[in-house]
């Protein structure tokens, strides 16, 4: 059964259940900051799972693309994806745990449906805690559609529960539905859940059955829902008895792509499948992203942030195959021509993915030529090193200063006969990450907290919301004042009207997505002149001598300033506005504090 046919199947079997087909909904959910993307069939759903009427009915049905980057270094393993599809089908008050495991079981072992031997079918129930009890309704409707108590498995929290997404809500126990592989059980503890291999995880229904409520109680909800989720590739996977989703069709045209493009051949070593798969992944995470109808374009905040390093680490792993040139745009077309019928979304932004993929590549390619550039500058002095070894801090320059791939470092350090003191490398990296976090650290540790680091913190985040102002009110917004204590900062600006709660909220998206995304500060020394030609913001002409300072934030904000500032955003902390006040004509005035992040 191919990826198609399930998801026609899926929809109806639910259909002649009653369900009714809504559409899926972009990857940027609507009205919700605290994620990125999409990354369950029920997100688009909260606010009818919390009690609201769905104009379709107590009984949906849809199929949902969805992203989860958590996980995007395991990517390039046989099995993790940051693009995937989720089946789902839902009950608002409707059917509950009897019904939904009844429907679930025949979907997955009627000829009709999906044919799979019951024998191989085990499933997990919630095993209960002090809060809530064993969820022994859902065990009773497993045995009462032939699931013998051998084949029940009771499952703590961590793995069975879902919900709430944020503190209060709606949760509940799930149950989820496992495949036996065949493979043999890796040791006596070995049942679902486990990650060895031998039980393959295909759905999972949520019995959204309580409110969590902020003091820890579960009262019950009044409308208890049923939510579910299939993964579309997964369970392709087991249907074809494939052992990995890469070898199934919606990814083996995209891997031949890779093949003809690069001269490569899959199944063949390692470190080259490894490189493949994170392509054939990346690309098709790229075009939904490029095709969404929310439209996003590769830049450093938020969900562009996360493209610009999808597009970014392919293009690095089309070099580490040998391709010199553009590839990304071929491959595009494969996965637009594979997708266009369920997402016909994607043609019509057609010319817009291919153009969007095309400038990033170009300007990655520019990156790396500024970094060769460098490292060419260096090369003398790395020559006259006797042992031909390239010290690590070097290394780590290129890195952090000019976002250098350390491996592409490693392949031009080859080309001279040299390598690189790879434990220097990784030394002055973790030394770096243990400074960012010690100051995180210190500076969120409540009372303990070291008052300069705190100032410092502040300092930085006057910086972000200058620029975030300029974002939200436009370009005539100017310091005209800043005033920071160990508690909170003031900042005075030209601007004319009062700030809208809306502009205020904007202003605080945007400087916490800047946090979250984990930006490096750096530090340049040149003429204030250099510095405005470099599209520094420079205000107090009068006070600089020759020489300044540039505080860059990653790409997204480049100040003249004495400084200090903190290494990384992520040791800010949640940034929040608390006053937006009139100070004199023409000017207003922000006290804005950093609270401990979350
Ligand atoms: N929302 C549930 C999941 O994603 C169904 O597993």
């Amino acid at each position: 059964m191919t990826a198609d046919e399930l998801r026609q199947k899926y929809i109806d079997f639910f259909k002649e259940q009653g369900h009714a087909q809504i559409s899926g909904k972009s990857l940027v959910p609507e009205n919700d900051p605290t994620v990125l993307f999409t990354t369950a069939g029920m997100h688009p759903l909260v606010p009818y799972l919390l009690g609201q009427d769905h104009p379709a009915g107590s009984r949906l049905v849809n199929y949902q693309k969805c992203i989860r980057t958590g996980d995007i270094e395991s990517v390039g393993d046989l099995s993790h994806l940051t693009f995937f599809e989720m089946l789902g089908n839902w009950s608002l008050g409707d059917y509950f745990k009897k019904g939904a495991i009844k429907m679930s079981y025949e979907f997955l072992t009627s000829d009709k449906w999906l044919g799979l031997p019951p024998e191989k079918i085990s499933v997990t129930v919630f095993e209960g805690d002090q809060d809530v009890p064993r969820d022994d309704e859902s065990a009773e409707a497993w045995r009462s559609v032939g699931i013998p108590e051998d084949r029940i498995y009771y499952l703590p929290r961590e793995d069975n529960w879902w919900g709430p997404a944020g503190q209060t809500g709606p949760c509940g126990p799930d149950s989820e539905m496992f495949i036996d592989t065949g493979k043999a059980a890796c040791g006596p503890d070995c049942r679902p859940g486990c990650s060895c291999g031998k039980y393959f995880e295909v759905w999972n229904d949520v019995f959204m059955q309580y409110n969590k409520k902020a003091d820890g109680t579960f009262p019950p909800l009044e409308r208890k829902c049923v939510d579910t989720g299939m993964g579309i590739e997964r369970t392709v996977a087991i249907l074809q008895g494939k052992g990995s989703v890469y070898d199934i069709e919606v990814f083996t045209p995209i891997i031949e792509g890779i093949e003809k493009i690069s001269g490569a051949k899959y199944h063949q070593d390692e470190i080259t499948d490894v490189s493949i798969r994170i392509i054939a992944d990346h690309i098709k995470t790229s075009v939904f992203i490029l095709g969404d109808e929310q439209a996003i374009t590769p830049s450093n905040l938020g969900q562009g942030y996360i493209l610009r390093r999808l597009i970014r680490r392919a293009v690095r792993h089309g070099r580490k195959l040998g391709v010199e040139r553009h590839f990304l745009a071929e491959l595009a077309e494969i996965v637009l021509q594979m997708y266009r019928e369920p997402y016909p979304i994607l043609a019509e932004h057609h010319e817009t993915i291919i153009h969007e993929l095309n400038t990033e590549e170009e300007r990655f390619f520019t990156t790396l030529k500024k970094g060769e550039h460098e490292f060419e500058k260096m090369l003398p002095g790395l020559l006259k090193n006797p042992k031909k070894i390239i010290p690590g801090r070097i290394a780590f320059k290129l890195y952090d200063t000019f976002g250098f791939p350390i491996e592409i470092t490693e392949e031009l350090a080859a080309e001279h006969g040299l390598t690189i003191d790879r434990e220097g490398f990784e030394q002055a990296f973790e030394k770096h990450q243990e400074l960012s976090k010690k100051g995180a650290d210190k500076t969120f540790k409540g009372g303990l907290a070291d008052q300069s680091d705190r100032t410092t913190a502040l300092h930085t985040a006057t910086h972000l919301l200058h620029k975030a102002l300029r974002m939200v009110l436009g370009e005539h917004v100017q310091q005209k004042g800043s005033n920071i204590t160990p508690e909170r900062l003031r900042f005075d600006f030209v601007h004319p009207d009062k700030m809208t709660p809306e502009q205020i909220k904007e202003v605080e998206d945007i400087v916490n997505d800047v946090i979250e995304q984990d930006l490096p500060v750096q530090m340049n020394t040149m003429t204030l002149e250099e510095a405005k030609e470099d599209g520094a913001l420079a205000f107090f002409d009068s006070k600089y001598g020759e020489q300044v300072k540039v505080y860059s934030v990653g790409d997204f904000s480049k100040e003249v300033c004495g400084g200090p500032h903190v290494q990384h955003t992520s040791q800010l902390g949640r940034f929040k506005i608390k006053k937006e006040q009139s100070s004199s004509a023409g000017v207003r005035r922000i006290r804005a504090v950093l609270e401990p992040a979350e």
